[in-house]
This record gives C-alpha cells, structure tokens and sequence, in this order.
C-alpha cells in the first residue's frame, strides 16, 4: 500500500483523484419495524422477524438492538410509516394495506426445468413472471385484459407500455391496449383531468397527493369494473402503474385494492461516479452505462430506457450523470449534446438530469485567469454557461459539486468560502435546477479528528447560503464504513436545507462480493434521532424537509450500476438499488419490508425461498459489521481498494491515511477517544445525544470504539466478557452468520433459476473465505499488539499475521474486480466452536 493508495491528490492538482479513506460508523436504530403496516408487513416477511437482523448468537443479537436505544438514535415511531405524515408525503404499501398474500390454500408448485430457465439478472426487479398459483392466476386473468389510456403522453405512454408488458407477463395473455372501456378486465390509466377519471370519486382524494402522487384502485367505469391507476401528473400515473405491477408481482389479492403514494423528498437522485472515460470511481459492476463517445447516437439504446423503467419502478426522478472528482470537460458543447440527448431518453419516466461542475471550469474551459466566485468574469461564464444547458436541457436538475476536499478546486483556493462557492451556482441557475454542495471536506492537512472536519467547516456557514443551495452530507462522519454514528451535521444546520448522501457502491462492505443489504443500515440513518428537542427530530424528519419546512428536499445514492449483465455486478446487489429508491421515496418503510418486496419480485413469492432468503438479507449487514469492523471499529481496511483487511497500515505520509489511526491499538487498549477528554467530537452532538456517546455506560456497544479507548481486560457489560474477548466473540460471530448465510442460500437450490442460484451460491463461498481472513487477519493483528492468546472455545487463526501482512500486498489482484485467491485454502469451519 500506499500514499497513492488512498489518494493520489495532492494539493489542487489532479483532476481525479482516486481512493480516499477513512471510514467509522455509527450505529443506530434497530431494525425496529417501523412500517406502520407492521403486523402484515411482518406476515408478508414469511416469518422474519424485526430482531432476526444480527441476531442469533447473544453478543451480535442484543447489539443490534441495544444500537437504537443507549445510544440516542432510537427508531421512529413508526406510527406513520406508510400512512399520513408530518410532512405531506403517504405511502400504502402493497404488503400492507389493500390486499393480502397469496391465498394460504394455494402452495407453490415445485417450479419445473421449464419455468426455471436461466436468467442473467437483466430484468432486475421488472420480470413479470407468469402468476404460478391457479387462484389467483384466475383472478388476474379476469381482471386484466386491456389497458385503456386516457391521455397521450410520453410518460402515459411509457406506463402504458409497461403496464401491457407486466400484465401481459403475470397474467400468460395478450393484454390489449385499447381508446375506451369495452368490456371487464380494463386498467384505465390517466391525471386526475382526464375524462374517464376526473368524474370518479378518487379523483378529488388525488389533489391531495401532491404532483408525484397517485391512487390505484377499483371503481366503475362506462358500467363495468375497472382499476383505475391515477395520477396527479402524467409521471404520477407512471409512478401508480409500477405500484400496481409491484402488488401484483408480489401475489397480493385485488378485493379493496387501494394504493397511494407521494412522496416527501422532492429530488431523488443517483449520483453516478462515472468518468468520462468510461471507468466508475468505486464501480464494480464493469464500465460506466453511459458510453459517452457513442453518444448522441446512442441515446434511444435499450439501456437507457431499462434504467429509466428501474429507477422510475422506485421513485427515483434524479440521476447526477459524472463524477464527484469532476471533469471540467463534460461541461463542453459536445458532451451538453450528448447531455441533452440522454435527458430526452430519461424524461418519460420523470427522470431529470444533472452534472456535476468543476469549479476550476473558468479557467480550464473559458480561459479565464481565474475562478474566484466573486469575480464578476468568473459569474458571467457560469451565467452563460448554465444558459446554454438550460437552452438544450429545459429541464436540467443541477449541479453536485465537490470543491476544496482531496484535491479537488473550490472557493477557499481563492479565500472564500464554500456559501460563496455555492451561491455562485444558485444565482446563475435562477431557481431552474438545485445546487447539491457537498460536505465531504477532507482538507490537505493532517487534522488531529478528521471526523470532525466537515462540521467544523460548515456549521458557521448556517443561514449563508442562498435558496437553491442544499448541503449533501454523507450519512456519517467518516465515510460510508460498515457502521458510523449518523453525521453531527443533521440537526445542527437549521437555516439550511440538507441532502442525505448514502453509498449504493459498496466500497467498504465488500464491494460486488461481498452480500449485505443496505436497507439496515439506510433505515439506521434515517431513524437516526438528533435529539436536539424531546420530539427529535431525526434524520428522516430533517431530510424530508418537515423539521425545519423545507418545500426543497434531496436525497442522493451513490450509484452502484455498471454495464454488467446484471447491472450491479452482483444479483444481490440490484436490492441496495432497489431500497434505495423505496427509502427515498418512503423514508419510514422499513428494511424488512423492502426485502421482502424486492425477493418476492426478483426471485420468487413461495415461502420456502422468500423466508430464508430475506432473512439471510437482513442479518447480512450486520454479519458484515462483525467479521469487518465489530464494536465501532472503522476504517481498517486496506489501501485504496478498500477491500480486505488492514488495521496494521502504518506507513502512509499522512497520519490518517493510515487504519492504526482509526482503531488506536496500544498495549492498553483499543479504540478512538472522542470523549471530552479526548478530540471531543462527541460536542458536535446535541448535548443529549454527545453524552451518551461520550459515555462508557450509555454509549451502544457498536460505537463503542468509534468513541471511546477500552482497555483489553475491560468488561463489555451487556456480555461480561473482557473487551478482548468481545472482539474475538464478534469476529468469530460474523464469520458464522457468512455460514448461517450460506445454508439458507443452500435451501433455495431449485426453487430459483440454476443460472443466479449460482452465481449468489459462489460469491458467498468467496465471502465467506474472505470473513475469515478478515477475522483471522484482525485478531492476529490485534493479539500482537494486545499480547492477548486467543481463548478457548474458537477455531485457531488460519495464518501468522506476517503471512496476513504479506497476503495484503498480494490481494486484491484486480481492483476493479477483487478476490483474493490465497485466502481461499481450507474449509470454513465455525469459528465459534461448537
Ligand atoms: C470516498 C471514495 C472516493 C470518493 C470520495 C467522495 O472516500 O473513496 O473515491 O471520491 O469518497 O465521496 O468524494
């Protein structure tokens, strides 16, 4: 490893800077299971349960839950979660509310060769297999035979496409497209104005929706018995024809068919990291999508289309199309071309187009002798240069920018400040398309907390920036690691509206191998409570824009889409996009809920592959979190690629580049003291909130390192082991959950296509290798520093920690496309023996 491993930036220099680091985490709410349609929700999980997350094993279990509750962040209420709420936004969820599962008489048929043909994992979550249960094969028969629009749009017509393609699929019959009502079985599709709808009694509860929102119910029209599937907009028609498909995907019966939806954060967007040259910052999944030399040409291509269908399927109506780490050359007149060429593709499906901007582009592309955002030159170019955007992109969403962190150029290169920065963009956009300012700032000096950076940097600026500005902020401190306290930014910014940035691309969980399902950790986030008041408000609340009445909101994904088959370079990856969207849309879904929809469209609605399946999801992150970073441990993993274990690094030019300065092994202890006696971190927090961070009895055990410096033979009072113990405990715990994890896997061989039964087959082999090289590597680590033997009743480590050392040089070999053969000798046995 090294320098350039982390980061190859330098001062203000390079364009593109490569990896970066640091990560912590946080912890957070249990899975509590906000949904308020809980007790059905949990029907429809097929058995999973709630506390089924990092369960099983005593130490792992109650940390999950203890996460939520010592440590401030506790879970909503879950009272509104699909139902009304505080800021406008509603949701009936298919598994919820309108309908029930599959009728219990009617058992799944043992799927045979024919129905099990394989598949690549192109289709995602829109495959629209034929209902394999008689009875409601029947029912959907009867009620679906034709789709009648009533208005002719580009977004009428792509969810009309849709809705014949996915009816036509479930229901094995040719669904007809038709101009009125002309028998039973119609879907009538249209606005809240249009003549077949506007008279009906759902069409006065659509207004209010809100423009995105819809209704998808039964009622009569011209004498016969329709569904009707409603929107306030045409795009919220489209919105309401995917609910639809959702619910009839997942098997649900049409008696009191009711769905609606609108969402409460108005701009919900991927942020792609693509290079212009075709590779993806952090992408696993092969090459950008975009393809951007075959562009203009290109954009009625296939793909472009399939991906505005996902990402439409779940709500998202953003994408951000570069790269963070700018090119000030997607900004030119050919790439604008190609730009609007894209937005024309995408705009059917309510999807707008962003950028982000180089703010050095003054000066690289206008020739300008400088980029100081007060200069009035600097303001005409940006001026002009939005003008001409907006001239070929009528409705471009904006800019993401990253300035002044890991290199990048930005406004304090000219003493300004980053409202300054920002405030550049907003006057030239004129309330036409939103500035996204990140707050990931990593400045070029070594600082003593690096955690405490952004917060330092941007809470002075509270009330100075100007409309249009909103401040993305990464779900944590550090940087998108396995587990991060939520980020002390939420909550401490009041006059500013704040986006919440979250990682698709699993960077540091794993990357395309490696299964963990994001949706415990996005909940984690979004039930985060600040604490700031009796009432919260947490991070959901604060993002939604009720908090503080923001009528403009945001939430961002780091993409995690590629030209891979499959999309994401894992099957089980497509899920993290697919929750992403859900909690965008619904931030008071829950994970196990969204599991459930997503296994049930993209696998299969039998219980014997939707309960093992989904709760093999929903323990994965945690498991992920013990064989990688148990107890708050954050950020040691190895350079750059950010792939396997490295907590020994120590040899990088910059302190905290280096994972001994995020884990502060010593012969006494473990962990990083962020306590009043230490960098004092925890004062970023509300009072209430830093002190039971800041304290060793109330801090949640998985944050336990992330604040505090524990002695080894100290006792981990919700286990009464030593901390030493307590580690090895975790380490060994996680491991085993990898091999919980591939048994059930095991129990879904045949039910599922042959084709991606194995493929997840294989990359779970691989995690689990590589979680015992992650606990073997760690503890061998950790035991030499400590001077700590391994206690009895755990398998012994596979390797010296010299060969682990010298294994790290080796692995990955591939970064893009990581697995490190050497590791894989021997056969997994449990770690905790039995
Ligand atoms: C991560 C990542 C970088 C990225 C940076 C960012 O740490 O390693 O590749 O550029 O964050 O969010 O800007």
């Amino acid at each position: 490893m090294n320098d350039a491993s982390h980061r190859h930036w330098a001062k203000t220099t390079l364009p593109r800077p490569l990896g970066l680091l640091i990560s912590l985490v946080g912890v957070v709410g249990a899975l509590s299971c906000s949904e308020s349609s809980g007790p059905s929700a949990a029907a429809a999980g097929a058995g999973t349960t709630p506390s089924s997350a990092g369960s099983s094993g005593s130490g792992g279990a109650s940390s999950a839950t203890s996460a939520g509750s010592a440590g401030a962040p506790s879970a909503g209420t879950g009272a509104n979660a699909s139902g009304g709420n505080p800021s406008g936004g509603t949701e009936n969820v298919s598994a919820g509310s309108g309908g029930s599962l599959a009728n219990p008489s009617e058992t799944y048929p043992v799927p045979d060769a024919a129905s099990l043909k394989d598949e690549d994992g192109s289709s995602l979550w829109l495959r629209y297999p034929k209902v394999p249960i008689p009875g409601r094969l029947a029912e959907y028969q009867a009620a679906f035979a034709q789709v009648v629009s009533a208005v002719d749009s580009p977004s009428i017509d792509a969810a009309e496409a849709e809705l014949v393609q996915g009816l036509s699929g479930l229901t094995g019959n040719t669904v007809q497209v038709a101009a009125a009502v002309t028998g039973a079985g119609a879907v009538v599709l249209g606005t809240a104005t249009s003549a077949a709808i506007k008279d009906l009694p759902l069409a006065t509860r659509l207004a209010a929706l809100g423009p995105e929102g819809y209704l998808v119910e039964r009622a009569e029209v011209a004498g016969q018995m329709a569904t009707v599937v409603a929107g306030n907009s045409e795009v919220g028609a489209l919105y309401g024809a995917f609910a639809l498909l959702r619910h009839l995907q997942m098997h649900q019966d049409l008696a009191q068919l009711s769905l609606s939806g609108s969402p409460k954060i108005k701009n919900r967007l991927l942020n792609h990291w693509d290079n212009l040259d075709g590779s993806v910052e952090r992408g696993y999944a092969g090459k950008s999508i975009w393809g951007w030399g075959s562009l203009p040409g290109s954009a009625s291509s296939a793909v472009f289309k399939s991906y505005a269908r996902a990402n439409a399927s779940i709500g998202i109506n953003g994408t951000v199309l570069t790269n963070v780490n700018a090119n000030a050359q997607a900004l030119t007149a050919a790439y604008i071309g190609k730009v609007k060429a894209l937005a024309d593709t995408l705009r059917p499906y309510g999807i707008k187009t962003y950028l982000t901007a180089r703010f050095s582009a003054p000066r690289e592309l206008g020739g300008l002798s400088t980029a100081d955002p007060l200069d009035a030159n600097v303001k005409k170019w940006w001026a002009d240069k939005i003008n001409e955007i907006y001239a070929q992109v009528p409705d471009f969403g904006g800019f993401l920018i990253k300035a002044n962190s890991e290199g990048q150029p930005g406004p304090q290169d000219y003493n300004r400040t980053h409202a300054d920065g920002a405030n550049l963009f907003a006057e030239a956009l004129n309330g036409r398309g939103i500035v996204l300012w990140r707050a990931f700032v990593y400045s070029d000096t070594s600082p003593p907390d690096r955690i405490k950076q952004a917060y330092e940097e941007f809470k002075p600026l509270d009330g100075k920036f100007n409309a249009g500005v909103l401040v993305q902020v990464k779900n944590g401190p550090l940087d998108f690691q396995p587990r991060e306290p939520f980020h002390p930014l939420f909550g401490a910014m009041p006059k500013t509206p704040l986006a919440l940035e979250l990682q698709l691309t699993k960077e540091y969980l794993g990357e395309d191998t490696h299964l963990a399902y994001l949706g415990p950790l996005y909940e984690e986030v979004l039930k985060a409570d600040t604490k700031l008041t009796a009432a919260g408000p947490t991070v959901a609340r604060i993002i939604d824009g009720s908090a503080q009445n923001y009528a403009v909101t945001a939430i961002s994904g780091v993409a995690n889409i590629g030209n891979d088959t499959n999309w994401t370079g894992s099957h089980m990856n497509q899920a993290n996009w697919y929750v992403f969207g859900r909690m965008a849309w619904n931030q008071d879904i829950s994970a196990e809920l969204v599991a459930n929809e997503w296994v049930r469209q993209t696998f299969s609605n039998d219980p014997v592959v939707l309960e093992p399946v989904v709760k093999l999801m929903m323990q994965s992150r945690e498991a992920l979190v013990n064989y990688m970073t148990p107890l708050g441990l954050a950020h040691i993993m190895g350079s750059d690629h950010h792939y396997g274990p490295g907590p020994w690094i120590n040899d990088l030019s910059r302190a905290e580049w280096n994972p001994v300065y995020y884990h502060k092994a010593d012969a006494q202890g473990l962990g990083f003291n962020r306590t009043a006696q230490g960098s004092n971190a925890v004062a970023q927090y509300s009072s209430a909130v830093g002190q039971a961070y800041g304290t060793r009895a109330t801090v949640p055990d998985e944050l336990l390192l992330f604040f505090h410096h524990v002695g080894w033979q100290d006792k981990i009072a919700s286990s009464n082991r030593s901390l030493w113990e307590e580690l090895v405990y975790r380490y060994s715990h996680g491991v085993d959950e990898v091999g919980t994890m591939r048994e059930a896997w095991a129990t879904v061989k045949g039910r599922i296509d042959a084709k991606r039964f194995k493929s997840v087959d294989d990359f779970l082999t691989t995690q689990h290798y590589e979680a015992r090289w992650w606990r073997d590597a760690c503890l061998a680590y950790f035991g030499d520093v400590s001077k700590q033997a391994m206690p009895a009743g755990y398998a012994p480590l596979a390797k010296t920690l010299a060969e682990y050392k010298a294994l790290t040089s080796q692995c990955p070999t591939d970064v893009t496309k990581p697995r490190c053969t050497p590791v894989y000798s021997g056969t997994p046995s449990p770690a905790v023996l039995p």
